[in-house]
């Protein structure tokens, strides 16, 4: 979601300044020498540099030949791959209870929504199953574009207009089989399920019960109705999805006033444009203060069972999560990444006190609600500390404003803030390489970067008004993800190679793409990068040639980018999964055919696209796309 970002600019971008050059010429260097040193050394699998270590050239990863830069309204990808709609905005999730068809014209009730897929997918996970060739997908419903979810737009809303908007909210469930090259949904299914932004579900961890989320319907604390705005995710090892959500102030209303942590936390007195304070008294500020606090978390769910209950885990501390990339020490302990997706804020990281205990499903289950989450500071020498959010420390204690730990993770960008750290270009999605456990960040934009009044240029966001974004990475200390001091460099500035100002051209090797949201890595280590322009920069100014949002392919190694997947207009690819034996990806289309506005003109609303379905009486619908080989193999290579 772009988060209302109006302020992209155009074509007046300052250079670097020399202290800038100098100081990320030395993050380099020492991003290097952590390698080569041995940070890395002792785990498994080759270093990412190894290459250069030891002069031998790695193979090449990407195999496949780039597309060019599209504004068509379809999916194009390379020769030889096809991409198939596998489940769009309104069809049948699959469950029991029942399969209410989608009708063009937007007119299903919320309870019928309520068994159909929700708007806007994000974050997707596969979950295999017994058998081969079937599994579960988890799939995130980040927001509702309300122009085209009720056939008469968002011009008068009712009770029954905000539940459909909270049912087209939150997570599906489907079950998928493939037979030969084509994957189908499963219908019925037993595993089949959607999550909405009124299921109940349990807070758990420091703020569970806490005054800080005590409410008139719910005074013990425990139980939260719903979750919305799920953008990125993420999965465990034990077989659970985790679902973030990122900009949930935009639904709170009627706010009396708006205290100092309502305004670091975004919350307007009106809200975005949702109604949902009005038919829904949760959402009433005036009414029920704390309800804003029961939002923000990483939400962790069962896909395997259908009847669990959806947890909370408040020990990951509330901020606008993006994602939640899991990885192990190797000690066992459970190391969870997570950017805040604001500009100027900040990436975090959770290390759990317990340990993973591979086969016990049960003793795992609880692992995210007891461990110490930490935030990022980068500093100019090419090192970063990670900082723990512990109530009693330095800055953090009940003089300092925090009365306990529960407040400290409720206002984790504030004790974050009281820490000193380091604020980003927008952190989107991490992803950690699958066998160096290199960490990569995406910066997805900030276009206020330097702007009078905002944080100037730093080493870690070395551009002014950096409208393309970057790729940061980091190396844990001693190759421990549970460190505390890490050493990074930029892997790449993004930027359009052919730009006539040099300060825009990025450092991409290969393909131009800019706003990267979407990052993660296949099991060979290519690092698949998808791109999220606001609608109101697409194919104009700085964007002028890169076409429609994309899916890239970076090898690392050789710092080679191709492009891999062009979306509709107006439409973000996000949301990357892949089959176990890497021969299908699960790929989201998210918004096609987005207005400027965000809201869509319900009297028009193929006025940018009408993918996938083309049908004259219908509207651009966001659905998951199965990317397959013709041959048959590995996807990318
Ligand atoms: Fe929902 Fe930060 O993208
Ligand atoms: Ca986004
Ligand atoms: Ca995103």
């Amino acid at each position: 979601m772009k988060a209302l970002d109006r302020t992209l600019v155009s074509n007046h971008t300052a250079n670097p300044s020399l202290d800038e050059l100098v100081a990320s010429a030395l993050a380099r260097r020492r991003f290097l020498r952590a390698g080569i040193a041995g940070a890395i050394g002792a785990l498994p699998g080759a270093s990412l540099l190894g290459g250069c270590a030891t002069g031998v050239a790695p193979a090449p990863l990407l195999g496949f030949a780039p597309v060019a830069p599209s504004t068509a309204d379809r999916v194009v990808v390379p020769p030889g791959y096809r991409a198939q709609v596998l489940y769009r905005w309104g069809d049948p999730v699959g469950a029991p209870e029942g399969s209410p068809a989608f009708r063009l014209d937007a007119s299903n009730s919320a309870a019928e929504q309520a068994l159909q897929a929700g708007m806007h997918h994000d974050a997707i996970e596969y979950f295999a199953l017994e058998r081969a060739a079937r599994g579960l997908l988890a799939i995130n419903h980040e927001y509702t574009d309300d122009g085209l979810l009720h056939s008469d737009g968002q011009q008068t809303w009712s009770a029954e207009k905000v539940r459909k908007s909270q049912a087209a909210h939150g997570v599906s469930i489907i079950e998928i089989e493939r037979a030969g090259a084509e994957w189908r949904v499963v219908r019925p299914s037993r595993y089949a399920r959607r999550v909405t932004a009124y299921t109940p579900m349990r807070l758990s961890g420091p703020v569970a019960g806490s005054v800080y989320v005590r409410t008139n319907a719910d005074p013990a604390g425990a139980t939260v109705l719903g979750t919305f705005n799920n953008c990125a995710g993420g999965r465990t090892p034990w077989g659970t999805y985790l679902t973030c959500e990122e900009n949930f102030n935009g639904y709170f209303g009627n706010a009396p006033m708006i205290t100092p942590v309502m305004a670091r936390y975004g919350i307007r007195r009106e809200g975005w444009g949702y109604r949902w304070h009005v038919h829904d008294p949760r959402f009433d500020v005036a009414r029920e203060p704390n309800e804003l606090n029961r939002f923000g978390w990483i939400v962790e769910i069962d896909p395997f069972d259908p009847r669990s209950t959806p947890v909370k885990r408040t020990a990951l501390g509330r901020f606008k999560h993006e994602g939640a990339m899991l990885t192990l020490a190797a000690d066992g302990r459970v190391v969870v990444y997570s950017g805040d997706d604001e500009r100027f804020d900040y990436v975090y990281k959770f290390v759990s006190d317990g340990r993973f205990r591979p086969g016990e499903r049960d003793a795992n289950r609880d692992l995210l609600d007891r461990g110490t989450l930490h935030v990022a500071r980068f500093d100019a020498d090419g090192t970063g500390e990670w900082q723990a959010l512990r109530h009693g420390d330095p800055g953090l204690t009940a003089a300092d404003g925090f009365a306990d730990q529960a407040d400290v993770l409720v206002r984790a960008r504030m004790a974050a803030d009281a820490l000193g750290a380091t604020k980003m270009d927008r952190p989107e999605w991490v992803a950690v390489h699958p066998r160096t456990q290199e960490v990569y960040c995406a910066l997805t934009n900030n276009a206020l970067r330097g702007r009078t009044g905002q944080p100037p240029p730093d080493a870690a966001n070395p551009r002014a008004e950096n409208v393309y974004g970057h790729i940061i990475r980091w190396r844990e200390a001693g190759g421990d993800p549970a460190a505390t001091r890490f050493a990074w460099d930029i892997f790449v500035q993004a930027g359009d190679p052919a730009h006539p100002d040099p300060a825009k051209r990025g450092t991409v090797r290969g393909d131009g793409f800019g706003s990267p949201d979407g990052i993660a890595f296949d099991a060979r280590g290519v690092l698949w990068v998808a791109t999220d322009v606001a609608a109101s920069a697409l194919n104009r100014g700085d964007y002028a040639r890169l076409g429609n949002n994309q899916l890239l392919a970076a090898d690392v190694t050789r710092g080679e980018v191709r492009r891999f997947l062009v979306g509709p207009p107006n439409c973000e690819i996000t949301g990357l999964a892949f089959a176990p034996d890497g021969r299908s990806m699960f790929v989201n289309v998210q918004h096609p055919g987005e207005t400027p506005s965000e809201r869509s003109d319900p009297g028009n609303p193929r006025q940018w696209s009408n993918w996938p379905d083309f049908d004259p009486a219908g509207r651009p619908r966001s659905a998951t796309l199965v990317i397959t080989k013709d041959d048959g193999g590995v996807i990318g290579g």
